[in-house]
Formats: structure tokens, sequence, C-alpha cells
């Protein structure tokens, strides 16, 4: 017999949360309960999910109590606090911050491609959401697992929804200052202003000069994948776009494979969207893939200049499959046995 399942959602009130909820909201399943958990100043804030109000709550011990599923979406430190009190509640976390990623016994999933990795999916435990950009990198790199992966090389553009709320205000706020011909005002996420300018920064620097952006696609990568051999090498950086994220990606093969090949694999893969080369528009913008849940594939050619190297560019929504699609997609696998 089918039963209703129990949701909790931590950071409802953020970017990620807010995807979450209409998500759910669209999704085929009944919820006997939705608890939103916010911070102080939001609570008792109230939000519409399928006609009925909701109000914000704070965190408080216990809160998590009689929940099937807990979504986290309020960045790594409530995750570290947070989620382990989900799981003694009972509940399996879901968790969109970097806290657990790594952790070698915290499975760290893109459910088409790793789902097994969690090994008992009703049991009550933290599984880990990847980073926006490692999501849709790995996606593109398993339709090309079967030739055999020797080294990724990956530039990223990346949206400032990235940062959140605040990322979003800042790009805004600046933009006008701009167009207004004000000074820029500093804002409240980015170490200079982002509007009309990139900056090679995402998150903080390490004292080899690398940013934990960068870091966090190195590393997760090959845990998903599972090649932890794999030469992988990411430079990040944040571009004045409200949402997606685009990777310039140099994928080396262990043999020469030719296009029709890949073309092909790249197709066969549901979750991903392939554009072949044919017009002058043989390319996704960031706006084509607003709300969508794939990643998307174009500009596929040989690199001249490396042997066995293809180069490609993939774009994806960085809330949606980056973000909450990709936890809705891991729990609705485990909601399926829960029913
Ligand atoms: N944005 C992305 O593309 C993306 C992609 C992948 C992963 N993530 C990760 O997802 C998480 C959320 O990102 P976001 O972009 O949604 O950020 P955001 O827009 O800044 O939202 C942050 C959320 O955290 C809540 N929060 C802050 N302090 C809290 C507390 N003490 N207790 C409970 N909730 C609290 C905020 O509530 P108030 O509104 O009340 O302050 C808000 O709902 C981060 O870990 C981020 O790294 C984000």
């Amino acid at each position: 017999m089918s039963r209703s399942i129990a949701v909790g959602i931590v950071g409802a009130t953020g970017l990620v949360g807010e995807t979450f909820i209409q998500l759910l909201e669209k999704s085929e399943y009944n919820f006997t309960e939705l608890r939103l958990f916010a911070s102080e100043k939001s609570k008792g804030r109230s939000i519409n999910f399928r006609d009925q109000s909701f109000a914000c709550q704070v965190l408080e011990n216990g809160c998590f109590k009689g929940l099937d599923v807990v979504f986290f979406s309020s960045g790594d430190d409530i995750s570290k606090e947070w989620a382990p009190k989900a799981v003694e509640d009972g509940a399996i976390a879901i968790d969109n911050s970097a806290a657990y990623r790594m952790n070698p016994t915290t499975p760290l999933v893109v459910p088409e491609i790793n789902f097994h990795h969690i090994a008992s999916a009703t049991t009550p435990q933290i599984i880990a959401n990847p980073n926006c950009s490692t999501i849709q990198l790995v996606m593109a790199l398993e339709a090309l697992k079967e030739f055999g992966i020797e080294e990724v090389r990956v530039a990223s553009y990346q949206s400032v929804s990235g940062a959140g709320k605040e990322g979003i205000e800042d790009l805004v706020n600046q933009s006008q200052q701009v167009l207004r011909g004000e000074n820029l005002q500093p804002g409240k996420t980015f170490i200079l202003p982002i509007a009309f300018d990139c900056q090679p920064k995402i998150g903080s620097f390490n004292d080899e000069g690398f940013c934990s952006e960068e870091i966090k696609i190195m590393q997760e990568t090959k845990k998903i994948l599972d090649l932890p051999g794999l030469k992988i090498s990411a430079f990040t950086v944040r571009v004045p776009t409200m949402n997606a994220h685009g990777e310039a990606c140099w994928v080396t093969l262990n043999r020469d494979v030719d296009r029709a090949t890949i073309e092909k694999a790249l197709q066969a893969c549901d979750f991903i969207s392939y554009l072949p080369h044919n017009s002058e528009k043989s390319f996704h913008s960031y706006r084509e893939v607003q709300g969508e849940t794939n990643a998307f594939v174009s500009r596929l050619r040989k690199d001249p200049g490396f042997e066995n190297t293809w180069m490609m560019w993939v774009v994806a929504d960085n809330l949606q499959r980056g973000a909450a699609a990709n936890g809705l997609l891991i729990a609705q696998r485990i909601f399926d046995k829960l029913s």
C-alpha cells in the first residue's frame, strides 16, 4: 500500500530551498507533512504549498522527529551541526552543502550515475548532493567513461545565483548603479563588484592559490565516477550572469575514438541533451537551460593539439540540476522505496 511522505526543508527561504519547494509542489507525491526551516529572521514567515500555508520554523532539538527525508540547503555550518540530528531523529538527510561530500562513509550521489553508492536507501543517513559545477561535469563524463577517461581539464563560467540570494542582489544592485552612472558600491557577496565584470575566484583560496570551488570539482569528480587516479584540473570563474553554469572541457581518452561513436554515446544518455555541430547556432546558452534537469552538451570537437582529446561546452541550471533537482531525484528513488 502506498503511503504519504513527511518532508523537511532546511533553508526553505533560500534560492535552493525555494527551488525544492517548487519541485516538490509539482511532483507526483503526497506529503503528510512539510516542515520548513530557516533562520530566526524568517521565523513565522508563511510559504504557500499546494494551496496550504506553512510557517517557517527555526531549528531546535527534536525538530526532525517524524520526518522521512530532510533536504539541507543552509550552508556547511548548519549541515555539520544539524544533519546528524536529523539522522538521530530517524530521517534521511539529503545535504546540499559541502560539509559531508568528501567524508569517505558518506555517499556523494548523482542518481543516474552512482545511486548504487547508497548501501541501503531507506536507512536514516546523510546523503551528499555534489557541488553544482561538479554535477554537470560528471554527467558529461559519465557518457564518455566507457572510452577510458585519462585526463580532464575544465574552465567554468559560473552565474551569481551559485552564491545564493545575496549574489543575485549584488548583481542586480550593482548593474543598476552602472546603468545610472553611479559609483559602484561594494556588495555583500563578492570581493569586487560583479556587474559587467568577471572574477576568477569562487569560494576561498588555499595556500597554493586554488579556490575552494576548484578543489571541490577535482575531488568530487573522482569520488562520483569511481576514478581515484583521474588527472583533473579545474579553473573556476564567476561571471555576471543570473543563473546557470557553463564549462569548457577538455577530455583526454586513453584511445582513439571517432566522432560518430562519441556522439552516439552522448545521444544515448537520457540525462544529456546533445546538440551536434550543424549550424551557426550549434551551442546552448544559459537562457535555454533555465528550469531544465539535463546537462546540455555542445561544441564537441577533437583538439588538434593533444592526442585523443575532445573539447566540449557543458551547460546546466545550477539551482535545478546543480542542486534541488539532483536532490529530489535522489529522494524520488527513496520515496519509491518508502511508498
Ligand atoms: N545556489 C546554488 O546554485 C547552489 C548549488 C549547489 C549547492 N548549493 C548549496 O546550497 C546551500 C544553500 O544555498 P542557497 O544558494 O540557497 O543560499 P541562500 O539563498 O543564501 O539561502 C540560505 C538559506 O539558509 C537559511 N539559513 C541561514 N541561517 C540559518 C539558520 N541558522 N538556520 C536555518 N536556516 C538558515 C536562510 O534562511 P533566512 O532566509 O532566514 O536567512 C536561507 O533559507 C549552500 O550550502 C550552498 O553551497 C547552492
